[in-house]
């Protein structure tokens, strides 16, 4: 193969062979002459341009023999890896793939239709790993290094990134890219088999008489996704106010403000976090305050909002059941710096949590609601969870694909009230309790 084919091969991109060396070798003379880092500021073209310009320098110092297009290709390629992701950059551009995970340089594996497999890809060291990690780091302004081993990031097409170094990881570098999710309509997500009609009615009943409502999960359930597709049910004329640690919502409607905490810079300063942002938005006059993810003490200013009248708003937790997302908010809420006793913190929750939506992913991958459940508890008592609709799986098919059937169960006497007060219609599908001995109700402290 010649010169010019090997240095444009896209299949050798970056992982093997001689140009592979010819490549990663004029990348690390270049990487030695800039500092990416400080070439951040710069805006895309003018970085790449003065890429392109000191390669260019070193090139001619070293004299290799190339022609006029075998140069401008090598010179393409340095630079497409100095600022690219090299072999994770096709990964990257298939939209099936829903997440990237590199363990170390020799274990890429990726999620794919809810499925992970390994790839026959590697990156030739956990060097050249390490730069790739460095670049991504670095378009944010951050820092990756033995005292800062653990960093999130984004890439500039809204990518979420999640970076762990040695000594902390034993398997070498690990990067995590968990590509920007697409958002879902209800009806798409009806499509997928994660929740059924009459629980879409329900839900829409529910967001518009404004109940408060959390959303529970594991990692990668799908709440965010359920989150967005919820708030999209939120009237046009109310003023939301959305607040996250990266902004994935995607809300259709004219009047929302965008909230995104900040971490902290390479000095450790100007960090905003998401509590800083729920207090904030108190005074932005909202309707509704739709909060990404509460993982700390932000859960206690969030409750009091939902318990004095910012009623309607939505928040995920990360949690495994119904009754853990709420032992989870109370315990994130006793985190605060505002010391309150714990049997206050479950006052508070009674009165401001209304409806527990968990979602679980399966192992065929499917992603469903397998509880929507309603508190139907005051003060001082157990949290009484009343189930309104269940997910029942049956075991698994040879296959490997989880069926199951969505149960529905009477709404507690108050939830029908609220709905009838707000004009909203009472999905059918459900009816009310006219004892509490027809509810399907369970008691959690
Ligand atoms: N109901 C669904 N059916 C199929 N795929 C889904 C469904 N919900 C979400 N997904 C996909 O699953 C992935 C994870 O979704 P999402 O980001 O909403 O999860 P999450 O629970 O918010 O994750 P995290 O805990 O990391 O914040 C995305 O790729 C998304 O498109
Ligand atoms: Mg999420």
């Amino acid at each position: 193969m010649s010169l010019r084919a090997r240095i444009s091969a896209p299949e050798e991109h970056g992982s093997r062979g001689e140009d592979g060396h010819l490549v990663a070798s004029y990348r690390a003379k270049l990487l030695e002459e800039i500092d990416l880092a400080e070439m951040s500021a710069l805006a895309a073209a003018e970085r790449r341009a003065r890429l392109e310009r000191v390669l260019g320098h070193i090139i001619s110092r070293e004299g290799p023999v190339l022609s006029t297009v075998e140069r401008a290709q090598l010179i393409r390629r340095v630079v497409d890896e100095a600022l690219g992701l090299g072999i994770l950059e096709p990964l990257l551009e298939d939209a099936s793939i829903t997440e990237i995970m590199v363990n170390g340089p020799d274990a890429i594996f990726v999620e794919r239709g809810g499925r992970v497999e390994q790839l026959p890809l590697r990156f030739v060291s956990a060097d050249q790993l390490m730069q790739t990690i460095e670049r991504i780091v670095s378009t944010v302004n951050r820092r990756v290094d033995e005292s800062h081993p653990m960093v999130d990031a984004r890439l500039p097409s809204g990518e979420r990134v999640n970076v762990i170094i040695p000594p902390l990881s034993l398997t070498g570098p690990v990067l995590t890219i968990r590509r920007f999710p697409r958002s879902f309509t209800l009806q798409e997500l009806i499509g997928f088999g994660s929740l059924d009609e009459h629980m879409v009615y329900l839900l829409a009943a529910l967001v518009q008489a404004k109940f408060n409502i959390i959303v529970s999960g594991a990692t990668g359930t799908g709440k965010t996704t359920l989150l967005n597709a919820l708030s999209g049910l939120i009237p046009p004329h109310e003023r939301i106010i959305t607040i996250e640690d990266s902004a994935e919502l995607q809300l259709q409607q004219s009047h929302v403000v965008r909230l995104e905490s900040r971490p902290p810079n390479v000095e450790g300063k100007g960090q905003v976090t998401i509590r800083d942002l729920v207090r904030n938005s108190l005074r932005m006059r909202p309707d509704r305050i739709v909060v990404g993810e509460v993982r700390g003490g932000e859960s206690l200013d969030m409750l009091q909002a939902m318990s004095t009248g910012h009623d309607g708003s939505l928040a995920t937790v990360h949690a495994n059941s119904a009754e853990d997302a709420l032992t989870r908010l109370q315990t994130l809420a006793s985190m605060s710096d505002v010391e309150v006793p714990f049997v206050a913190l479950h006052d508070q929750i009674n009165s401001a949590v209304d409806v527990l939506v968990q979602l679980t992913r399966f192992a065929d991958g499917a992603r469903r609601i397998t509880e929507i459940a309603l508190l139907d508890s005051h003060g001082g008592e157990p949290y009484r969870l009343a189930t309104a609709a269940r997910f029942e799986a049956r075991p698994m098919t040879p296959d490997g694909r989880v069926h199951g059937a969505f149960r529905h169960f009477p709404l507690p006497r108050r939830t029908a009230d609220r709905l009838y007060m707000a004009s909203q219609p009472l999905p059918q599908a459900f009816g009310v309790a006219r004892s509490a001995d027809q509810l399907a109700t369970r008691e959690a402290r």
